[in-house]
């Protein structure tokens, strides 16, 4: 109980101190476009929050994600309160006792944790090296894959190393959980930031679930908004899992169709900016004696700075960061093997705030 409440209160303390840098979260700061704004205020302004929306989502909304994927008009969309709750209720629903899921470490762990309530046993390969790229590859899949195995996640670009997988990768993935008759849990919340990217849906639909935020791209995430994405039949025997049958927020959802309708001018500035934001951050970094970035550039909104050979530990440097105005995180959050590796930074922010945290960085070490 107490520690739920110092947790709470933690992140109160963030929320309430206007001059944080948000780099914690790997979620999106940059003003928001226009259009999205005056979408929300108009849909306050006609009261429309008297009603329920419809339970799986505005039917606009779920026209505009399947267009925004490219993905086959075949497949369902079922709106949610952001990625967290379809990821919880792919987990609960299509996990059972003494079930595998394979995933990887470092990675996103909420996933993890939900899949061993529904008693499922993770296993989270290593990928923290050079010789596989920080990446999963089809090789290691293979050789853990047996008939206990229930589902692969891939988080493509992946949360926190900012990796991402290449077609043919995507595609020997897709091959391995058909042929095993497994399920592939891809989800695609930092597909926006990625230089290119495959979906596992466009290779197995009908074994697929791809989970689709708005948190990281157009920067909604207070407003919980999210999405998964399957074949009817698969979302059916989901349905039992369903959290908000009464629907979604219908201000949060007025605004992701805004954010759709007008992507093609808020994002290239997010991906534009981020990618210059990066090259300030391994600037910095290269000037730091014993610090490297292992992926770079990182797809997402997010990289991992390899801090372990400084004679410092990432929870020093997030705590002094924190101290000095800037949220990051240690490695702990994001890893069960590599807590003393790295500290997680996001950079979805404005320049100045990356020039400001790169300097008091450096005055760390
Ligand atoms: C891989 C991944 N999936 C999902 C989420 C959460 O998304 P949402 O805000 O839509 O719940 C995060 C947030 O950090 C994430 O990193």
């Amino acid at each position: 109980m107490e520690d739920l409440n110092k947790e709470n209160k933690f992140f109160q303390d963030i929320y309430d101190n206007d001059k944080m840098v948000w780099l914690g979260q790997n979620t999106n700061h940059f003003p928001t476009y226009e259009a999205i704004k005056s979408a929300m205020i108009q849909s306050i302004m006609n009261e429309d929050y008297h009603k329920y929306p419809p339970p799986y989502g505005l039917e606009e909304l779920r026209a505009l994600i399947l267009q925004d994927l490219n993905l086959n008009s075949n497949l369902t969309v079922h709106i949610t309160e952001g990625g967290t709750e379809s990821l919880y209720q792919v987990t609960r629903s299509l996990l059972k006792p003494g079930d595998i899921m394979i995933s990887s470490d470092p990675g996103y762990y909420v996933i993890h944790r939900f899949a061993e309530l529904s008693g499922a046993k993770v296993l989270d390969l290593p990928i923290y090296s050079g010789d596989n790229d920080y990446k999963l590859t089809p090789e290691m899949v293979n050789e853990v894959i047996d008939k206990r195995a229930k589902m692969l996640t891939l988080v493509d670009p992946l949360n926190p190393l900012g990796v991402s997988y290449t077609p043919k990768e995507v595609k020997a993935f897709c091959e391995i959980a058909q042929d095993a008759g497994i399920y592939v849990l891809n989800d695609v919340t930092y597909r926006d930031l990625a230089k290119s990217h495959t979906l596992a849906a466009d290779f197995y639909p009908e074994g697929t679930i791809t989970i689709y935020s708005f948190s990281k791209n157009c920067g909604l995430a207070g407003l919980r908004l999210g999405a998964h994405i399957a074949t009817d039949t698969l979302l059916a025997s989901m349905s039992e899992y369903k959290i908000n049958d009464l629907g979604t927020s219908i201000i949060a959802q007025v605004a992701g169709v805004a954010a759709l309708k007008n992507k093609v001018d808020w994002l290239p500035k997010v991906v534009a900016i981020t990618a210059e934001n990066q090259l300030l951050i391994k600037n910095a970094v290269d000037k730091i004696e014993g610090a490297f970035l292992p992926v770079y550039p990182s797809h997402g909104s997010m990289m991992v700075i390899d801090i372990s050979e400084t004679g410092s530990t990432p929870e020093t440097i997030a705590d002094e960061m924190l101290r000095r105005g800037f949220f990051i995180r240690a490695a702990s959050y994001t890893t069960r093997r590599f807590t003393d590796r790295y500290v997680r930074v996001s950079f979805s922010v404005p320049t100045v705030q990356v020039e400001n945290f790169t300097a008091e960085l450096l005055k760390l070490f």
